[in-house]
């Protein structure tokens, strides 16, 4: 907890579309919001803009797919700050590409950035959950690491993995007042999804029931839900938020 006796809430991957909707959300909801970033002139704009807007977040340099970079910035934070009480690993990207097709820096680059990381952060976050018998982590996987998709054998493998990740951590730490959850988004109108090439988009879009893409704001509120200290039962889950796409 900082001085004000507000939570702090570290988003990785904070200034893409998704991130930057969960930043909004957390602020608003009383978190002093903390955002990773790799590229600095990107996120120093970021800011600017943010803080016009209202929102007063802090942001901290740092390489998701680095382990020491991780440390190195976990100690900033919390040296400059306080203790990190809510981590959301959502930095992600894709290469997509059929298996047939894809390069092994591809493969590296998409295991890397969206599952090793969420080794590089969350081990260098839980020695402090566990000492403060507080914690909340919150994993942002996709509804094709739930049921796979053409052209992302990479993707989809990090993403299933980042919930096997969950459910054990989950387990290993549920006594100590810390919850582990994923949350699995489908379709969401970010950068990401509109770099799709448009027709495959629309094929998409036609199979999920609602007919629209997701809002970075939806998939934002169940984060800050999921963030709050009224949910210190639930841990394990995996929220799927995809319009309906893929229910089971
Ligand atoms: N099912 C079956 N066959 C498919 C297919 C599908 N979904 N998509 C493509 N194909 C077939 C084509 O019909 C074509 O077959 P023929 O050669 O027999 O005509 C063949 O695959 C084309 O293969 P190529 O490797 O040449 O394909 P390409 O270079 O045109 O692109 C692709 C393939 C990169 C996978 C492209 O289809 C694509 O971008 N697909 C979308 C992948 C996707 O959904 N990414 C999500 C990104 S957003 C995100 O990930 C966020 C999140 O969490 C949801």
């Amino acid at each position: 907890m900082d001085i004000q006796n507000k939570r702090i809430a570290l988003v990785t991957g904070a200034t893409g579309g998704l991130g930057t909707a969960m930043c909004k959300q957390l602020f608003t909801d009383g978190f002093h919001v903390v955002a990773n970033y790799r590229n600095k002139e990107k996120a120093v704009e970021w800011q600017k803009t943010m803080a016009a807007e209202g929102f007063n977040i802090e942001i901290f340099e740092g390489d998701v797919c680095d382990f020491d970079s991780m440390a190195n910035m976990m100690k900033d934070i919390e040296s400059k700050l306080g203790s990190i009480d809510v981590l959301v690993n959502n930095a992600g990207i894709t290469r997509d590409g059929r298996l047939a097709k894809m390069s092994k820096d591809d493969w590296h680059a998409v295991i890397d950035t969206n599952l090793n990381s969420v080794f590089n952060c969350t081990r260098n976050v839980i020695d402090g959950m566990i000492e403060r018998k507080f914690g909340r982590i919150i994993n942002i996987s996709s509804v094709n690491g739930q049921r796979g998709q053409f052209g992302q054998t990479n993707y989809s493998a990090a993403k299933a993995g980042m919930h096997g990740f969950t459910k054990t951590l989950a387990m290993e730490v549920a006594k100590l007042g810390i919850t582990v959850n994923t949350i699995s988004p489908g379709y969401i109108a970010t950068d990401m999804v509109m770099a799709v090439p448009e027709k495959v988009r629309e094929q998409i879009v036609a199979q999920i029931p609602m007919g629209r893409l997701g809002g970075t704001h939806e998939v934002a509120h169940l984060v800050s839900f999921l963030a709050s200290d009224a949910t210190s039962f639930i841990t394990g889950a995996n929220y799927s938020i995809n319009g309906g796409q893929h229910v089971y």
